[in-house]
């Protein structure tokens, strides 16, 4: 039975369409599987807090029900941000009190969901998109406007699969033979509207019979790499070894680590990268040891308004987090606690950035630059 939670109303018991097993079967359905739907009932979002305990599909009907879902990281990961936050904007106006003015219910929701997460670009980068969508259609009436929003956000979402796909092939060039590769937080399905990024070019080069073994930290405080990735590894049967965060440094000095591909959150116009916290902590650790460091990330997850690093607002979240591991306290329950979600990589730690428009290498304020001409 369906019930109220926080996020959305939850439908519980229907399993996801597994991943089909092997070959040109699975290289033409991964991205069949998203985490974001949109049916005739509206938004649902796979509650990824709730994995891999339980498949749980969210029902959002108001924009409260996005921005609670996003904010608790129910949906997750900056590319999957962005598509929730397109059908986020239709489903505010979809949900519009009645005589509440249509220009003012759009910037009222614009405002709650972009104030969901400061450090993803993508969340900003799609309501931005959605405003001109919305500006230019407003004029026609209320109905017009919803349906040119949906088909856009629809397109956004199409827009992910096809730009994962890139990143992979793309990604997977830079792959050799038997590679072990070491990946940070989760960045797949679960992470994006198609087969995800950094792992989209993990799954790529294992079709290509390039990764014998994924190296899987597992991304305290959240676990992203011990509940998702993990949990996505398995379905694509690809081998993996999870790890603990603190296991980096000691893999690498053995020789046990041949490259690291992880995601982003936000790249700044000079290359400089915030992603997932202990990022920076992998890139340290990879250069110290030559093992090439690659990021990957659309051209929607790079930001040209933003210089370098440092002027990215880093997201800290409530220390509570920390403090437990689900439902268990495994700490003080009072511990002081300081809970950064994310860190930042200096450009010059960064061996390449794989992007849906090609492999760009330093210096990056240039290669940005350039991959950006003919594209907004
Ligand atoms: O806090 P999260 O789980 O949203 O953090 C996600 C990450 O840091 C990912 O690496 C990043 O968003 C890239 S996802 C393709």
């Amino acid at each position: 039975m369906p019930h109220a939670g926080p996020g959305g109303w939850a439908i519980r018991g229907r399993s996801l369409p597994r991943v089909p097993r092997t070959g040109i079967m699975r290289a033409m359905t991964e991205e069949t599987f998203s985490p974001i739907r949109w049916t005739d009932k509206g938004l649902e979002l796979l509650d990824q807090t709730q994995l891999p305990r339980e498949e749980v599909w969210l029902r959002c009907r108001t924009p409260e029900d996005v921005s609670a879902a996003i904010y608790r990281l129910s949906v997750r990961g900056a590319p999957a941000i962005g598509v929730s936050a397109a059908y986020g904007l239709v489903v505010g106006l979809q949900s519009k009190p009645p005589g509440q003015e249509i220009r003012a219910r759009f910037a009222e929701v614009a405002e709650l969901l972009g104030g969901t997460r400061p450090t993803a670009v993508n969340l900003r980068w799609a309501i931005k998109r959605g405003q001109k969508v919305f500006d230019d259609n407003v004029d026609a009436g209320e109905d017009a406007v919803i349906a040119a929003l949906l088909e856009w956000a629809k397109a956004v979402h199409a827009a992910d699969i096809q730009s994962c796909r890139q990143m992979g092939a793309f990604g997977a060039e830079l792959f050799s033979s038997n590679d072990r590769v070491l990946t940070h937080c989760n960045t797949g399905a679960l992470a994006t509207g198609g087969y995800g990024t950094a792992l989209g070019v993990i799954t790529a080069s294992h079709g290509q019979g390039k990764i014998s073994q994924v190296w899987v930290d597992e991304t305290r405080p959240l676990l992203q790499g011990a509940r998702l990735t993990a949990w996505e590894l398995e379905r694509l049967e690809i081998p993996y070894k999870l790890v603990t965060d603190s296991s980096v440094g000691a893999l690498m000095s053995r020789g046990l680590v041949d490259r690291v591909v992880l995601g982003a959150d936000r790249i700044a116009a000079n290359g400089d990268v915030a992603n997932k916290i202990g990022t920076y902590t992998v890139a340290v650790m990879a250069n110290r040891h030559d093992v090439p460091f690659y990021v990957a990330a659309p051209l929607s997850t790079i930001d040209l308004d933003t210089p370098t690093g440092s002027d990215i607002p880093i997201e800290e979240r409530d220390a509570d987090e920390l403090r437990r591991v689900f439902e268990a306290k495994i700490s003080p329950a009072d511990a002081p606690a300081m809970n950064f979600a994310f860190d930042v990589t200096p450009n010059e730690l960064i061996a390449a950035i794989i992007t849906d428009v090609g492999v760009l290498r330093a210096p990056y304020t240039e290669s940005i630059a350039k991959a950006f001409e003919g594209h907004d």
